[in-house]
């Protein structure tokens, strides 16, 4: 582990106190505590000890070439693969023995890996879809009007298909569908993958967005110095190890972490 400072008493960057974009309702953001995680899919290791925490309402940065854990480590907190060892612990409640459609209502979504919007649905059904966990239907109605005031470019395609949308606005899409649950921490698998650059750029303004509300967020991405430019704090991961970790705009400059990434 290099020996970087954690950020956790440093002052919030100023991106992270942003415009909201309107009078959102404030979120009390979550608190994630990962401890020593360990899965293995078939018996091959794919994380062998992986520790992060998610202060409330900070942006978190897992960066990772290709094939070193992230999804894995995502999926792992959202309960889709089951620990060998470790510990997950959301507000101070251990979690890793919950099934996972019964995390989601405790206040952490997943915007998974590839998006998996359903294509042949509407625009409009793919958020009800994302509310599926949510006990007040009544206001589920009112949670869509939102989401299509915050995406304006949601509201005009309500009612197309999914699919037949552009890879950026299907990645709002995703988003929004995330935040129909309500969470207190949104984890994001490469939301910048397989996107036009104009797009990037407005993705990574709505995770701000999002965040200046008050949820914490997990984000995870190849492209380093898009999610440690917007993040607080950062870890990277390697084989199934974190390597390194540190305040997000420490790690941006560090010759260690170019030297990771560039296979040193
Ligand atoms: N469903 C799976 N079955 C077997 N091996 C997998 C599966 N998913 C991922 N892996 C392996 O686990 C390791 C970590 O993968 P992953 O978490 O997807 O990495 P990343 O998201 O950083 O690209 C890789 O070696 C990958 O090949
Ligand atoms: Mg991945």
């Amino acid at each position: 582990m290099n020996a970087l400072e954690p950020a956790s008493n440093s002052v919030p960057r100023a991106n992270a106190q942003s415009d909201a974009g309107g009078p959102a309702k404030p979120v009390r953001g979550a608190r994630l505590q990962a401890s020593g995680l360990r899965v293995s899919y078939d018996g091959v290791l794919a994380l062998s000890d992986v520790s992060i925490v998610v202060e409330p309402g900070r942006i978190v940065a897992l960066v990772g070439g290709n094939g070193n854990g992230k999804s894995t480590t995502l999926r792992a907190i959202a309960g889709l693969n089951r620990l060998d060892d470790g510990a997950l612990v959301f507000d101070g409640q251990p979690i890793h023995t919950l099934p996972a459609h019964l995390r989601v209502p405790l206040g952490m979504s997943l915007v998974p890996e590839g998006r998996r919007l359903f294509p042949r649905h509407t625009v409009r059904r793919n958020l009800e879809l994302g509310a599926y966990t949510r006990d007040d239907k009544d206001e589920v109605a009112d949670s869509i009007a939102k989401m299509l005031d915050t995406f304006p470019i949601l509201r005009e395609r309500a009612d197309q298909l999914a699919g037949t949308m552009s890879g950026g606005e299907q990645q709002m899409l995703a988003i929004a569908r995330g935040l129909m649950a309500k969470p207190r921490l949104l984890m994001l698998d490469e939301p910048s993958w397989g996107i036009a650059p104009k797009f990037v750029t407005k993705v990574l303004d709505v995770i701000q967005q999002v965040n200046a509300t008050g949820v914490s967020i997990l984000l995870v991405e190849q492209n380093l110095h898009k999610a440690l430019g917007i993040a607080h704090h950062g870890y990277v991961i390697q084989t199934g190890r974190i390597v390194m970790q540190g305040d997000a705009q420490a790690l941006l400059h560090d010759e260690q972490v170019k030297k990771i990434y560039l296979g040193l």
